[in-house]
């Protein structure tokens, strides 16, 4: 219990039983759709704080009726559901919505997708996931916000800021929910669920930062990982879910755990039974146990025991009602439900997330924007696929709401012909009989669209990938098509960072589109036709192999980092060359050590030039504020979005720090020939670091900062700072 707790809920405490309060820890998965014996009774009698995916406003009323009315307190049920990137109308997968580099765009994405939500009565989205991604086989990297702390901070804080707004009480607000809690990312081998092991310093420096910057936004929940950090798993981990969370971090929301994952601490092999892992969870810090009932069956028991103190399930239960008070479920009459926003709203807002997070990766010879072309091949299970554009975590996302790339095109086409092949059933199909076709279509045309990719449901939870090129016979087709000698643009449709090295020599231009959503169509066909010029830039590194990976922008220098003279690529060894010919330095003699596209990348239909980047200061002391500012200019044919990049280096550190990492950025919209100055602050609290003594601190001496349009831009500047 916190001193500031309202008398609303410290008097519901006193006249709770011990059931009724541990009927406030239960998380209970819905009947989608109707209202069960079983659940009601749960309701009635007090066992249930929240209910999860329930989206039938009629249901959610009668069951929220029964909590009011017939339950011994009358609490109202927390209604929990992944509103993960819209509802109804989706935006692109988190991962798309990341390359905007748009936070302001993204709040609104998630404004948007909350009322909607809200207006069915769900009041708890279990959302922004804000795990580090930089493994593409994992299956969640999908969902996460890419492989950059800060960038992941800045859309973990928009989304919580949409979700919730200024005050959760107000209609079309909806909890948030940061997860998972902590370290998921670093799953071994990409393989979800998998175990995971990072030093604290590492933990601290790189995985809780985004954490503590939604605890300072105010996000009202946190969801705590399924996976086994350090040996201990997360959902009984006290140094995360106490030490950190509520002693360094002040935070006093509640922790829910993920799906069964109390009972799978006996999975895990750190407890013997669920009563045993109801025990290490609740008294490590958990508050709700979402799904499985090891809270229910054993807590009143381990408290008459002595085992659990009552002061503890105080705090737990505590954390919940305060949630719902903050929600205004406490409240004599139940909040408004807020009317629904208008699906027209979230079709805009979802288009101009599409729009901004398709990256241009290539475009030889200017093959894009499409003009003059008289007939265009359409090729490619994912041209005209309501569903698969949707991506993962689209439960409520609605398909027939989708606008396709291949109606968009017809849409836009005018006189230009336009004709199509699938030629294969799924991203999957292995079959080729579809190539003497695409083949025939693509060769009677002056262009040949190629839209390919992964189906939805190969990307998302548990659906990793351990070779990440494009699947079944998709490369095949490519090159098939490529042997017409008509010119090929790519649209990739993926829940990941594709290897497309293999592909990349026979296709002209391409277009990353993620899994666009909702409005794919009208943003890939304004697009691809010049309404707009793409400015996605890449949130996470393109691997060339999937051996590369791990393999992201912020890396550590080694001791003995490769360069252009150390690498040599495997053709080029002299047959029994010397051991030592070579060289000893950190790459791969088959692929390298660069990757096929890099962190911040994208092109765009003009190109911007950055020059006379300054400092305001060669020297700063402790506290005090550095400008850094350059010169952008369109320097092409058209107006468009660049995204400066600030970036920073701390090159010699009481722990090794990376070769650079992203401190700032700024879309920026200039006209054909438009200069414009881009100003950067940057405070000495910027510069901190997590030190040997877990301490963040900023240490005293020489940073390099520079600014580009990707993670390749030169630290050209310096500036001293002293003790
Ligand atoms: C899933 C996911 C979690 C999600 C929860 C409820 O297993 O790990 O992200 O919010 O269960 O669907």
């Amino acid at each position: 219990m916190t001193q500031t707790d309202s008398e609303r809920i410290l008097s519901l405490l006193r006249q709770m039983s011990l059931d009724d309060k541990i009927g406030q820890l239960w998380l209970v998965q819905s009947d989608e759709g109707r209202v069960s014996e079983r659940l009601a009774s749960s309701i009635r009698e007090g066992r249930v704080g929240g209910v999860l995916n329930e989206v039938d406003p009629s249901v959610v009323d009668e069951l929220q009726r029964i909590a009011r009315e017939e339950s011994p307190h009358g609490i109202p049920l927390l209604m929990g559901r992944d509103v993960i990137h819209g509802f109804r109308v989706m935006a692109p997968i988190p991962l798309g919505l990341a390359a905007t580099w748009n936070p302001q765009l993204v709040e609104r994405c998630a404004r948007r997708a909350g009322e909607a939500a809200a207006a069915v009565g769900i009041n708890w989205t279990f959302a922004p996931m804000i795990d580090i991604g930089r493994d593409p086989r994992w299956g969640r990297i999908a969902e996460t916000f890419g492989e950059d702390p800060f960038l992941i901070r800045a859309f973990g804080a928009a989304m919580v800021r949409g979700f919730q707004g200024g005050d959760l009480s107000v209609p079309g607000a909806i909890a948030a929910c940061a997860k998972h809690f902590a370290g998921y990312g670093a799953s071994e081998g990409g393989r979800d669920y998998n175990t995971t092991s990072v030093p604290e310093i590492e933990l601290r420096n790189v995985h809780l930062p985004p954490f503590r910057q939604l605890v300072q936004e105010g996000v009202a929940t946190f969801m705590a990982s399924f996976s086994d950090l350090n040996g201990v798993p997360a959902t009984a981990n006290a140094f995360l879910l106490d030490q950190v969370l509520r002693q360094e971090w002040g935070f006093d929301g509640l922790v829910v755990s993920d799906w069964n994952s109390v009972i799978e601490l006996r999975t895990h092999g750190l407890t013997a039974d669920d009563r045993g892992s109801a025990l290490e969870s609740a008294a490590a810090g958990l508050d709700m146990e979402m799904a499985s009932d090891a809270f229910a069956a054993h807590l009143a028991d381990l408290v008459r025991e002595g085992h659990l103190s009552e002061e503890r399930l105080d705090v737990m239960v505590g954390n919940i009602l305060r949630v719902k008070e903050r929600l205004g479920l406490l409240d004599a009459s139940p909040p408004a439900s807020p009317s629904a926003s208008s699906i027209e709203s979230s079709l805009h807002t979802a288009y101009e997330a599409a729009v901004e997070s398709i990256v241009l990766l290539k475009n030889e010879g200017d093959v894009l924007p499409l003009s003059g072309v008289g007939k265009l091949a359409v090729i490619g299970p994912l041209a005209d696929d309501p569903y698969e554009q949707l991506g993962t975590w689209a439960f409520d996302g609605d398909p027939s709401l989708s606008q396709t790339p291949l109606g968009a095109i017809r849409g836009q086409a005018g006189e230009m012909q336009v004709e199509v092949c699938r030629a294969l059933d799924t991203t999957r199909s292995t079959g080729t009989n579809g190539f003497a076709e695409a083949v025939a279509v693509a060769g009677r045309a002056e262009v040949a669209l190629l839209v390919l990719g992964e189906e939805a449901i190969l990307s998302g939870e548990a659906h990793c990938r351990a070779d990440i090129t494009l699947p079944g016979a998709q490369e095949a087709l490519i090159e098939a098509v490529a042997s017409t000698g008509t010119p090929i643009v790519l649209v990739v449709m993926a829940g990941r960072p594709l290897a497309l090295t293999n592909v990349l020599p026979h296709v002209e231009a391409i277009l990353y589109a993620w899994h666009p959503g909702t409005m794919a169509g009208p943003a890939l066909a304004d697009i691809l036709f010049g309404g707009r010029s793409p400015s996605g830039k890449l949130p996470v590194t393109f691997p060339k192999h999937s051996g590369q990976i791990p393999i992201y922008y912020a890396h550590k220098n080694t001791g003995r980092p490769p360069t252009p003279n150390t690498v040599v690529s495997m053709e080029d060894i002299p047959v029994r060359a010397a051991q030592t010919s070579i060289g000893n330095t950190s790459f791969y003699l088959d692929v390298g050590d660069q990757p096929l596209f890099p962190f911040g990348f994208g092109l765009s239909y003009s190109a911007f030039e950055y020059a006379n980047l300054r400092v305001s200061a060669s020297e700063l002391a402790m506290g005090e504020t550095l400008t850094v500012e350059v010169d952008l200019t369109n320097v092409g044919g058209c107006e468009a979005d660049e995204v400066a990049q600030l970036y920073v280096r701390d090159p010699v550190a009481s722990v090794t720090q990376p070769v650079r990492q992203l401190r700032g950025f700024q879309r920026i919209r200039l006209a054909s020939g438009e200069t414009k100055e881009v100003v950067f602050t940057l405070h000495t609290d910027d510069l901190a670091m997590v030190n040997r003594s877990m301490e963040w601190v900023t240490e005293p001496g020489r940073f390099e900062v520079g600014i580009g349009g990707d993670s390749r831009a030169p630290l050209a500047a310096a500036v001293e700072v002293r003790a």
